[in-house]
């Protein structure tokens, strides 16, 4: 092989180890894989599972889970306001993922006022650099199909988890759970008229749902906040990191896009 292919065949490499989450042979602190794996729980309970006690009782989080859920959930429904918000997520210690290899807590960017929230999964290594959700390539996409639809100054942005998961798996529904007052609380803050969530993780803990994303995609499904109180017309779509590898997709996704887009500026009955 020539030096100039070696050059090609190694940089072609390290992209496909990026893109995975290895962005570090080594990290400046140890990190206890052993500690961060014990949280790991059940699925949430789905709410069907509520009219059969035996089975609800299966299902219910660990009382860890459980205190850091209250937890959450007192600290998130103090914040006044996106900024205090955002403090106390970063104060937050109930998510593993904090303790996991996480730079920093990574909460939202846009319009404090979008009528369009999106959730995605979790953030990426571009994303714990930088603290902002979606802002490496699959945020870059995501950022030029609402430029194409004409949305980039109505949409809110966050993530079913806060802090970045270790090599960029999925996060577990545990971690998702603890971290689910803040993005509730993020909800009633902004009052978005609806939600568009960005790939299987986030629709199925957003709607506790189990189908796959290829058949929840591009269908109307109610969101409602945990005590019921909120709800919203929420559509899940293909994330934009599933796009970038299979760019065949995209077309269903601009699909999704522009149903969403006739309900978000259809006009209010009454108004
Ligand atoms: N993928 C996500 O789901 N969220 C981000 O913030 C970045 C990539």
């Amino acid at each position: 092989m020539s030096p100039a292919a070696a050059d090609r065949a190694a940089e072609s490499l390290l992209a496909f180890w990026a893109e995975a989450g290895v962005d570090a042979m080594l990290l400046d602190e140890p990190v206890d894989r052993i500690e961060a794996g014990k949280f790991v729980a059940p699925r949430p309970p789905e709410r069907k599972a509520a009219t059969n006690p035996a089975a609800a009782r299966a299902a219910a989080p660990s009382p860890d889970i459980a205190a850091a859920v209250a937890e959450a959930r007192e600290l998130a429904a103090q914040a006044q306001d996106l900024d205090a918000l955002k403090a106390a997520i970063a104060a937050f210690d109930g998510c593993p993922l904090k303790f996991a290899g996480a730079r920093q807590a990574v909460f939202a960017r846009g319009a404090p006022d979008a009528p369009l929230m999106i959730v995605g999964e979790g953030p990426g290594g571009e994303e714990d650099a930088r603290g902002e959700p979606f802002v490496g390539r699959a945020g870059q996409l995501l950022d030029r199909m609402l430029a194409a639809a004409g949305l980039t100054d109505r949409v809110f942005i966050t993530n079913t988890v806060f802090w970045r998961p270790p090599g960029n798996r999925t996060p577990a529904p545990s971690e998702q759970l603890v971290c689910a007052p803040f993005v509730e609380r993020a909800i009633e803050l902004v009052a978005p008229k609806m939600l568009l969530l960005a790939g299987g993780a986030a629709a199925k803990s957003m709607l506790k749902r189990e189908e796959g994303i290829l058949s929840l995609r591009g269908r109307w499904f109610e969101w409602r906040s945990s005590d019921g109180r909120l709800e919203l017309p929420a559509m899940p779509t293909l994330h934009p990191a599933f796009l970038l590898r299979q760019p065949g997709a995209k077309k269903k996704a601009w699909s999704d896009l522009l149903t969403l887009m006739e309900r978000l500026d259809r006009p209010e009955r009454g108004a």
